[in-house]
């Protein structure tokens, strides 16, 4: 290695090193535009689906299922009932339609067979077909996310559909028993895709 080549490397060193040294000096402080709207979507995915799993599995699951104190119930107040899943995350949904934001994103969770049939008449086009792309086991997106744009009141949104998963059999019992269920309803079993997070992110 003859001399001219050692300074070069050590002067990629040396800037690799500055680089690292900014990157990091700033990393508490992101700029407001360093995430896109398909980022900030799954990672609000990943906090929402992981709620909605400790309630499923450590509340109503574990209430209900194994140690039968309590019933969940649509009715919850006048049974003295848990909330369904469904119902505990729309009222989180409207909680954060109502709070201060730094933009307005929503919320809601659908699916192709809704057993409340008043989820049925909400869905756009957009969320007809992302809502089949996830849930659909002969589809590429099964199981996947599906993302696309949508305009709303003359706005331009981002709109990302997310698998809700059987995860705990509270889940797959209370709805494979429902009395809402249609005959082309799925007899759902573990880990099966049984609708979809609808997540929607206004564009710049
Ligand atoms: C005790 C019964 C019960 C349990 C447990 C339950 N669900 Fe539901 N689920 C319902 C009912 C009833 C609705 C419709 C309620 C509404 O929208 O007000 C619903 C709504 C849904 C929806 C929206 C589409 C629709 O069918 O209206 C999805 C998706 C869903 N549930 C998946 C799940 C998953 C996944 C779990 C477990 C994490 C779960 N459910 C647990 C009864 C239940």
């Amino acid at each position: 290695m003859n001399k001219q080549t050692i300074i070069g490397l050590l002067l990629v060193v040396v800037t690799g090193t500055f680089a690292v040294g900014s990157l990091t000096s700033c990393g508490g402080s992101a700029a407001p535009t360093g995430y896109t709207a398909e980022q900030v979507a799954e990672a609000l995915y990943v906090a929402l689906k992981s709620d909605r799993k400790v309630y499923a599995s450590k509340i109503v699951n574990r209430l209900v299922k194994e140690e039968g104190v309590i019933k969940a119930h649509e009715e919850w107040k006048e049974n003295k009932a848990l909330l369904l899943p469904a119902q505990f995350f729309r009222e989180g949904a409207e909680e954060v339609d109502a709070a201060e934001k730094p933009f307005e994103y929503s919320y809601s969770l659908q699916s192709t067979w809704p057993l409340n049939y008043e989820n049925a008449k909400k869905k756009t086009p957009a969320v007809e077909e992302g809502l089949k792309a996830v849930s659909d086991p002969a589809s590429e997106f099964y199981g996947k996310k599906w993302v696309g744009e949508e305009e709303l009141g003359g706005k331009t949104y981002f709109v990302g559909i997310y698998p809700d998963r059987a995860v705990a059999p509270a889940c797959w019992q209370c709805h494979n028993d429902h009395e809402n269920r249609k005959p082309e309803y799925p007899e759902f079993k573990k880990n099966d895709v049984m609708g979809g997070i609808v997540i929607r992110i206004p564009k710049n």
